[in-house]
């Protein structure tokens, strides 16, 4: 078998990626271990940038966002008492958010997918890269008790943070970055119409919480957890009580609660590997970064990835400038680390630092930064900038 790019992974990353070079005329195979139905359950993100949105619509899977997906044009912050908005439409000259749930999104591309006839291998096994520095890569898995072999120009790897393909760069070339948060959230989704019209995050002395949406009818709740907590711990009574602790009074009064749909909890980490390719291979999305979901980045930034890896191939195939195939890590990583800046700047300001030795300090350090950055008209624009998603980078 042959094809222009080996696409390791069926996530957000890999589909994306897939659908647009497909249609610009760009052949690809998708090679993903989990079955479909499992990649497709997956309850994750649910917050997407106007870029991701757009580029939702450029792969002909932006039919269902256009209809379903809710526009949120502000959020709020809550510190102790205090509870303000961010006008994210005013402060940014039109920008907003559209709420729609990752499971949401990769069913429209796995759909989208299906519908041109891409070729994909779900519930692969021994999945392997073969010289990604050399002259003619391939892609070795077994399907159906079947060996494969999968020649390529390039491989994209969007195999997520638990992938093989960032471990085919050689550790002298590969750099990491990262920094391991003390704390974890635990989301519970349920069929309950949510508190608020828009999203809000709340820095409680508590802990952290969240409340987001999927739908007028389907919330999705976060709570700051310690890193040791187990799911068996927490009931869906300990965590409607706890949330309801946590919220100002107004919100909480309102709070309707239901049996959880799902719950689930997640670590919090910020995660940089450079550079993002090493001779044919690329890394996309999860696969070569983490960020700590405080800000909604971590889809969105898997996102702007594929962009910048779309726009270097169509320039590339298209407009035979294989020349800008090399600058695809320096491009791609400038939007990266601001994204990381952005979750562990929204990550620092609301969650509670339990084991923080100077801790009176820090929280005063805390409450001074919130006071000043909802009460400056540049503070409150620098997070709604970067919430509503910075700028994609152009490939010249
Ligand atoms: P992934 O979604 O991880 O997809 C990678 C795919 O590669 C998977 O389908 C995997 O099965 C496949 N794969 C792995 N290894 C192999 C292999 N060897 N061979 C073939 N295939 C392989 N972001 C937010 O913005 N907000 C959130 O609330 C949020 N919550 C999250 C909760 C959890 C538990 C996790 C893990 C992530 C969350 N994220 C959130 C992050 C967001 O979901 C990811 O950034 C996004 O899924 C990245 O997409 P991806 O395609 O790069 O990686
Ligand atoms: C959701 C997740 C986030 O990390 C976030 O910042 C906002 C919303 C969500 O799952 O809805």
């Amino acid at each position: 078998m042959k094809c222009k790019l080996a696409i390791i992974g069926a996530g957000p990353s890999g589909l994306l990626l897939g659908q647009l070079l497909l249609r610009a005329g760009i052949d690809n195979v998708i090679i993903e271990k989990k079955s479909a139905d499992y990649v497709q359950g997956r309850i994750r993100a649910g917050v997407l940038e106007q870029g991701t949105v757009d580029l939702l619509r450029e792969a002909g899977a932006g039919r269902r966002i256009d209809d379903e997906g809710i526009v949120h044009r502000g959020l709020e912050l809550v510190f102790g008492r205090c509870r303000d908005r961010i006008d994210l439409q005013g402060l940014t000259g039109d920008g907003a958010v559209t709420i729609y749930g990752q499971t949401e999104m990769t069913r429209d591309l796995m759909e989208a997918r299906e519908a041109s006839g891409g070729l994909s291998f779900y519930e692969a096994e021994d999945v392997r890269l073969h010289d990604v520095d050399g002259e003619r890569p391939y892609v070795t898995f077994m399907h159906d008790s079947q060996p494969y072999r999968l020649s390529c120009d390039y491989i994209a790897g969007c195999d997520g943070y638990h992938g093989i393909s960032r471990h085919c760069i050689p550790q002298d070339v590969l750099v990491e970055y990262e920094r391991v948060y003390p704390f974890s959230w635990l989301g519970l989704l349920s069929d309950t119409p949510p508190v608020h019209h828009e999203l809000v995050y709340v820095n409680h002395e508590r802990g952290f919480a969240l409340c987001s949406q999927r739908s007028a009818s389907r919330s999705r709740y976060y709570l700051q957890v310690p890193p040791t907590d187990r799911l068996e711990e927490w009931p869906d009574s300990r965590f409607w009580a706890e949330l309801k602790r946590r919220l100002p009074d107004k919100l909480s009064q309102r709070l309707v609660t239901g049996p959880a749909l799902e719950k689930s909890i997640t670590p919090l980490r910020s995660y940089v590997a450079e550079p993002m390719q090493y001779g044919k291979l690329f890394l996309v999305g999860d696969a070569a970064h983490i960020v700590p979901p405080t800000g909604a980045k971590g889809l969105n930034l898997a996102a702007s990835d594929v962009g910048t890896l779309y726009r270097i191939l169509k320039k590339a195939y298209q407009e035979n400038r294989f020349d800008v195939v090399g600058r695809y890590s320096e491009i791609a990583l400038r939007r990266v680390w601001k994204a990381t800046r952005f979750s562990w700047f929204m990550t620092s300001l609301m969650h509670t630092f339990p084991s923080r030795e100077e801790m009176a300090f820090e929280r005063r350090m805390q409450q001074a930064e919130y006071d000043y950055y909802v009460n400056s008209s540049a503070g409150q624009k620098t997070i709604a900038e970067n919430y509503v998603g910075l700028p994609h980078d152009l490939v010249d």
